[in-house]
């Protein structure tokens, strides 16, 4: 174990109560984390924000989550400056990218503790921005596609004709060009000002969700989807099966209501056309792989805004607004 420089108290941005947006948000100084034997202490130089964030604030996973006050934000890229005595894979002074969990998260402030199973190496070349957008939009976007039986080498399922909704949000962002290494067709849906932004991540299609061909999901080319992976709430059921090919196709669901979930159960053991409900898990050989694919310059990080931390307040709002393109980024 060695010691990095850990002062004794650090800013960090909490709440204390369901509900109230970002005018509930308060900074304060309470004192840097203690550290378990496996995990490490990151100086955070950069977080991002997630729809899930928002949600959590909302009370959607009351009563579990979260225990008040609570610091939010899973995603955070930064420098380790103490490491616990367990810990192996890590050093004091490297730069790395970490998934905290959602029922502590604490990535709002200056320093957190994070496990060293959730997290990963960030090379050098890869901003802590980039790295931050990465973890819970980039791992959904992943782990939909595999459920599509999708590899991002070409093989598996490439070829297939992929929808994909809300292709400009954090993780539709990374889905597209995840997509495209699968080496899948992509029709892509989003706002018209998103058009030649999607189309510049690889979709060879692209419907404005708010034009008539958008919101009945009708492909330009007149053609149906083999899979649909849906990243928007407002998707439904009965407009997807219309568009799933007769051959049989399956829509993915990273972001499912009531209906889409009952529809989930009701085609559980259909054969022929079926909607999935995909819930990210936390898996630190999957963010080294999408780390690596960034390092490779074969993914990259859309960044909507960057705000410093003293303006967490109005990235929070960004975030919430649900009109933010790619990702919302605070740096400390
Ligand atoms: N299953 C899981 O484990 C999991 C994990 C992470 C996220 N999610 C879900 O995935 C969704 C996306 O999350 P996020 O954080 O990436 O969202 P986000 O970045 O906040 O998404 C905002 C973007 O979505 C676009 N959009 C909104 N409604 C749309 C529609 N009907 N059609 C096309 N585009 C639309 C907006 O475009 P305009 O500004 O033009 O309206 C905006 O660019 C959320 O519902 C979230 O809850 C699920």
């Amino acid at each position: 174990m060695a010691a990095g420089g850990r002062p004794a108290t650090m800013r960090a941005v909490q709440y204390s109560s369901y509900g109230g947006g970002a005018a509930a948000l308060k900074f304060v100084e309470i004192p840097v984390p203690s550290l378990k034997k496996d995990a490490v202490l990151i100086k955070v130089e950069a977080a991002s924000l997630n729809q899930a964030d928002c949600n959590i604030q909302k009370g959607l996973m009351r009563p579990f989550i979260p225990k008040f006050p609570f610091i939010p934000v899973t995603d955070v890229s930064g420098e380790i400056i103490e490491v616990g005595s367990e810990v192996r894979e890590f050093k004091v002074g490297d730069k790395v990218v970490s998934k905290l969990n959602f029922w502590k998260a604490g990535g709002l402030a200056e320093y957190v503790a994070a496990s060293e199973s959730v997290t990963v190496a960030r090379p050098a070349g890869i901003s802590a921005a980039d790295a931050a957008g990465l973890p819970l939009a980039g791992l959904t976007a992943l782990q939909g596609l595999r459920a599509i039986g999708t590899k991002f080498d070409g093989s598996g399922s490439g070829g297939a004709d992929v929808l994909i909704t809300a292709a400009s949000s954090g993780v539709g962002t990374y889905a597209v060009q995840l997509a495209k290494l699968g080496s899948h067709r992509v029709t892509a849906t989003c706002g018209e000002r998103n058009l030649d932004l999607v189309r510049s991540l690889g979709a060879d299609e692209v419907l404005d969700y708010n034009s008539p061909e958008g919101a009945a999901l009708t492909s330009p080319s007149g053609k149906k989807y083999d899979y649909i992976v849906n990243i928007t709430d407002r998707g439904r059921w009965s407009v997807f099966k219309q568009r799933l090919s007769g051959r049989g196709g399956r829509v993915v669901d990273v972001s499912s209501n009531l209906g889409n979930f009952v529809a989930s159960v009701l085609t559980l053991f259909s054969w022929r056309k079926k909607l999935s409900v995909v819930i990210m898990t936390l898996g630190k050989k999957d963010m080294g792989f999408l780390v690596e694919l960034m390092r490779e310059g074969k993914l990259k990080t859309v960044v909507d805004s960057r705000h410093p931390f003293e303006k967490a307040v109005e990235a929070w709002e960004r975030s919430m607004s649900g009109h933010a393109t790619g990702k919302v980024i605070v740096e400390m």
